[in-house]
This record gives C-alpha cells, sequence and structure tokens, in this order.
C-alpha cells in the first residue's frame, strides 16, 4: 500500500470551486489501499490583502515536502496586474524548476468547437516553463515619460533548451505517430531562434525514429486551425507555448477542458498540476466554471505520479461524459458528481 501527499493551493476565483471537485474525482478514483494525505495552502489574493504576502519562504519550503501540487487558478482584478502571477505562480515554477510545462490538446467528441467533427485532434504541447521572455530581466529607462524605453529580454540558455527539446523528444518517441514540431520564429529571433533548431536538430540525430518538422509561430497559428491533425508533440518556447495552448484549448473543446502539468521530470521538486483557465472572477461562485479540465490535470497528476490507469480512467470517464452532454446546464459540483460517480463505477 502506498500514499499520496497532495499539496493544495485553490488560488483564486472559480480556483476554489474547481479543485474542490478534482480532489473529489482523485478521492473517488484512487483503490481503497491508497492513502491521500492533503495539506491546503492559504495562497492568492485574500492572503495578499491581509498580509502582503504572495509566497513565503516557508510555504514555498514546506511545499518541496509533497509528492505534487494541485492548484486552480491565480488572479484577482483587485491586485494591481501582475503581482500574484510573478510572485506567486511564476515564482512556483521556477523555483520549482518546471521546465516542461506540458498542454495535451485532444478533440474530444460532442465539444462545442469551431473544429468539431474534424477527423481526430490530438497533440500535446511541450511549452519551456523557466526560460524565455518569462524570467523577468528587463527594465524600463525614463518611465512614463514620451521618451521611455523598456525592455523584456528573452533567456535562452544551451542547458535550458536542451533539457526541455529531449523531454519532447522522448514524449514523441513513446506516442505511434512520433512526429516532433519545433515552433519558434527563426527569421527574426535570430539568436535564440537558431540555437532552438541547431539544439532540435543535435538532439534529434539521437531519435532518427521521430520525424521532425519546423514551423514559425506566426505559420503555426495557421495549421493550428486549418489543419491540426498535422500536429503530435510540439516543442516551443515559454511566450509563444502560452499563447498556442490557448489558441489549441479554444479550438480544440473550449478553455473549461484544458488541462497542464508544469514539470520538473527530475523529481528534485514537486511538479504541479493546473487547468490552462484563469481565476474567471465574472463567474466565480455562480457554479458555471466547468470543472473538467482541473479533472483532466488530476489525471496528468497520476500519470506523472505512475498511475497511468488511474490517469486513463479519469480521461475516459470525460470522454463518456462529454458524449452525453445535450447543452442542458450542469453546476460545477454536478459535473463532478458525474466524473466521481464514473471513475468509482
Ligand atoms: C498560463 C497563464 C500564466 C502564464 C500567467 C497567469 C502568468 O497565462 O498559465 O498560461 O502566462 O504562464
Ligand atoms: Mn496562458
Amino acid at each position: 500500500s502506498t500514499s499520496i501527499n497532495l499539496a493544495v493551493i485553490p488560488g483564486d476565483g472559480i480556483g476554489q470551486e474547481v479543485v474542490a471537485q478534482g480532489l473529489k474525482v482523485l478521492a473517488a478514483v484512487l483503490p481503497q489501499d491508497v492513502k491521500l494525505e492533503t495539506r491546503e495552502y492559504d495562497l492568492g489574493a485574500q492572503r495578499w490583502h491581509r498580509t502582503g504576502e504572495t509566497l513565503p519562504d516557508a510555504e514555498l519550503e514546506a511545499l518541496k515536502a509533497h509528492d505534487a501540487i494541485l492548484l486552480g487558478a491565480i488572479g484577482d482584478p483587485s491586485v494591481p496586474s501582475g503581482v500574484l502571477e510573478r510572485g506567486l505562480l511564476l515564482k512556483l515554477r521556477f523555483a520549482f524548476d518546471h521546465f516542461v510545462n506540458l498542454r495535451p490538446s485532444k478533440l474530444f467528441p460532442n465539444t462545442d468547437t469551431p473544429l468539431a467533427g474534424r477527423p481526430e485532434i490530438d497533440f500535446v504541447v511541450v511549452r519551456e516553463g523557466t526560460e524565455g521572455p518569462y524570467t523577468g530581466n528587463g527594465g524600463s529607462l525614463r518611465t512614463g515619460t514620451p521618451a521611455e524605453v523598456a525592455t523584456e529580454v528573452s533567456v535562452n540558455t544551451a542547458y535550458g533548451v536542451e533539457r526541455v527539446v529531449r523531454d519532447a523528444y522522448e514524449r514523441a518517441a513513446a506516442r505511434p505517430r512520433k512526429k516532433l514540431t519545433l515552433v519558434h520564429k527563426n527569421n527574426v529571433l535570430v539568436y535564440a531562434g537558431h540555437m532552438w533548431k541547431n539544439i532540435f536538430d543535435t538532439v534529434g540525430r539521437e531519435y532518427p525514429q521521430v520525424t521532425t518538422d519546423y514551423l514559425h509561430v506566426d505559420a503555426a497559428t495557421i495549421f493550428f486551425v486549418t489543419q491540426p491533425e498535422r500536429f503530435d508533440v510540439i516543442v516551443t518556447d515559454n511566450l509563444f507555448g502560452d499563447i498556442l495552448t490557448d489558441l489549441a484549448a479554444a479550438v480544440t473543446g473550449g478553455i473549461g477542458l484544458a488541462a497542464s502539468g508544469n514539470i520538473n521530470p527530475t523529481g528534485a521538486f514537486p511538479s504541479m498540476f493546473e487547468p490552462v483557465h484563469g481565476s474567471a472572477p465574472d463567474i466565480a461562485g455562480t457554479g458555471k466554471a466547468d470543472p473538467t479540465a482541473t479533472v483532466l490535470s488530476v489525471a496528468l497528476m497520476l500519470r506523472h505520479l505512475g498511475r497511468e490507469e488511474l490517469a486513463v480512467r479519469i480521461e475516459d470517464a470525460v470522454a463518456a461524459d462529454l458524449a452525453e452532454r445535450d447543452g442542458t446546464f450542469r453546476s460545477t459540483d454536478r459535473i463532478g458528481d458525474a466524473l466521481a460517480a464514473r471513475v468509482a463505477g
């Protein structure tokens, strides 16, 4: 018998509501002999208003002891933009070296999407998670004046690019189609872009079984809409990956279904699983939030923890639930109940 020691950060807005359903489904899918321990962390907008803290060192330290982290959503209109994003969410991703930001997209049956009825869409974006323009490397001169100059430097290290590219090749090699697409913009971003492409080609020699492809990011957005079947695994930088995965979610069933994992494949720190969507303050408390993205993030977590059969059970339950949706309103709670019943049954 084993146990899962899970940190839970519900966060802001609908984060609370969707995380409750994720935990409900997790409890339902776990076999009797697996003990689930959870510890909830009070982090987010309310904590910041109360104490001015975003992520104190003591909490960061305590989080390290968990097997994984489940996060709802971070961000609230009452907090200045960037304070919680940088001080909490990105701080966690950087501190725990979550260099693989894994964002799968699958066209589930019966979902409301511009691509409904298309041939099977099933790809995964491996978004770099610790570098690029997200490092806070920049500044502003003559701030607020008509002569202001602002820089936001994209940091790309050979070490950082190689490890995420290698992870993407491993994932591609393990999938039936074995195809990996690098997305960048090396016709304009000639320093980082050429380094990414060189490393992509060099590492690729170790994976002759993987078919490779390169697309500029602007062209990739076209193919996401016109030809999404062409993608299997995509590897890209932090900011391109951020933008592409919102687009991917929109065209494959909506942001209510998009799951993600912030993964440290070395296991040195706990990985963190969260829906791609934000805190949606406009619908917080109304019961309108779809918890499916969080439930699918729980599946990613179980897969990461080596419990593939449980992950598949959740994904099958979601597919079955979606297939039966007929447009009738179901609250956050009811969707969670339905999914919990399916994985238990
Ligand atoms: C995401 C979000 C975050 C990001 C923000 C909230 C910092 O958009 O998880 O995609 O840009 O990574
Ligand atoms: Mn985003």
